[in-house]
């Protein structure tokens, strides 16, 4: 394939995928996962019984209305990193009505579709539109007057840092915010490895068909030729780093192609396609401190599973 029939972002993906097969271990980001399909499948884990994290952040933000600190006036804008389907961004702005302008920013355009669709669906009638991009490249915030901001940024996304990257990344966030600025972050905690486990490995295989998408993905987009019925999803749980490990792993001895380059693979050798850190309360209220934030608050579910955490710039 010439380089012109690529656009950018593909570009950027093929750059991506052929730097990351290279490495020891073989690694492609994670942001990769989302195209229209894997956005599909990740929908369906939501909804998986094992899958604990939606259903506990929903419950935090149902209860968001009760739990906000009277001291602090709500935001009036909201720009919302990865939303996903949007769900959760319906329950943020009932929870918070002084809210008028509402932004998506997100590196999958059905992402940013679907996200924006449910707001207006929901009768919401305040500002919303989507803007497409890497957060790691900043986002721009709409010319309102006197605007109260606040970042959202919801599901654990954040645990798909490395902590080192995870800092920069709210210290950046910090070095951009406004006086006052508001941010809030869901953060998946650590707890028992069978619950990860289950979390990450369903039985009904939902979190391998996700995994394996992204083979299919290079297929489909990179000119790619994965045979992918010869590589396993698993997912362990890696105490030591406090993260779990999505893995391909593959079934044989093999080589693969993506847009003109070949690969080898060994039999059992894995490309990791995420990690999801777990952290502790204290450990990720130190992470927010050390990047220059003021915590204000922290929410759990019932069950102690996952964390909220709101914190302000001074
Ligand atoms: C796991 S989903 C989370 C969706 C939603 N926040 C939730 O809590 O269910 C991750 C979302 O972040 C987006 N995303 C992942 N990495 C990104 C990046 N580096 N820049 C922009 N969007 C990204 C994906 O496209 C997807 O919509």
């Amino acid at each position: 394939m010439q380089d012109a029939q690529f656009d950018q972002a593909r570009l950027a993906f093929r750059e991506a995928v052929w730097a990351g097969l290279q490495q020891e271990p073989k690694r492609i980001p994670s942001k990769y996962l989302y195209d229209a399909q894997g956005m599909r499948w990740f929908e369906a884990i939501t909804r998986l019984p094992e899958y604990y994290l939606t259903r506990a952040e929903v419950e935090i933000l149902q209860r968001l209305p009760t739990l906000w600190p009277s001291h602090l006036p709500s935001p009036t804008a909201i720009a919302e990193l990865g939303p996903g389907s949007g769900e959760k961004a319906v329950l943020l702005l009932r929870a918070l009505p002084e809210v008028q302008a509402y932004i998506a920013v997100d590196i999958a355009a059905e992402a940013l579709d679907a996200a924006v669709a449910r707001v207006r669906q929901s009768g919401w009638a305040g500002l919303s539109y989507g803007q497409r991009g890497d957060w790691v490249h900043g986002f721009k915030w709409p010319a309102l007057s006197a605007s109260r901001r606040m970042v959202a940024f919801l599901g654990s996304s954040i645990g798909n840092f490395e902590p080192d990257e995870a800092r920069a990344f709210l210290h950046r966030l910090r070095r951009h915010a406004e006086s006052g600025e508001l941010l809030l972050v869901g953060v998946d905690l650590v707890k028992d490895e069978r619950l990860l486990w289950a979390a990450y490995n369903d039985p009904e295989g939902v979190t391998a068909g996700f995994n394996c998408n992204l083979l299919h993905r290079i297929n489909r987009e990179l000119d790619g030729n994965f045979a992918v019925d010869r590589f396993y999803h698993v997912a362990p749980f890696n105490a030591q780093a406090s993260r779990v490990e999505m893995h391909l792993v593959s079934l044989c001895d093999q080589e693969v192609a993506v847009a003109g380059r070949r690969f080898s693979l060994r039999r059992g050798e894995q490309i990791v396609t995420e990690y999801s850190y777990k952290y502790t309360v204290e450990g990720f209220q130190a992470l927010l401190a050390d990047a220059g934030w003021k915590p204000a608050a922290v929410w759990h579910d019932h069950r102690g599973y996952f964390s909220l955490h709101l914190a302000a710039s001074s």
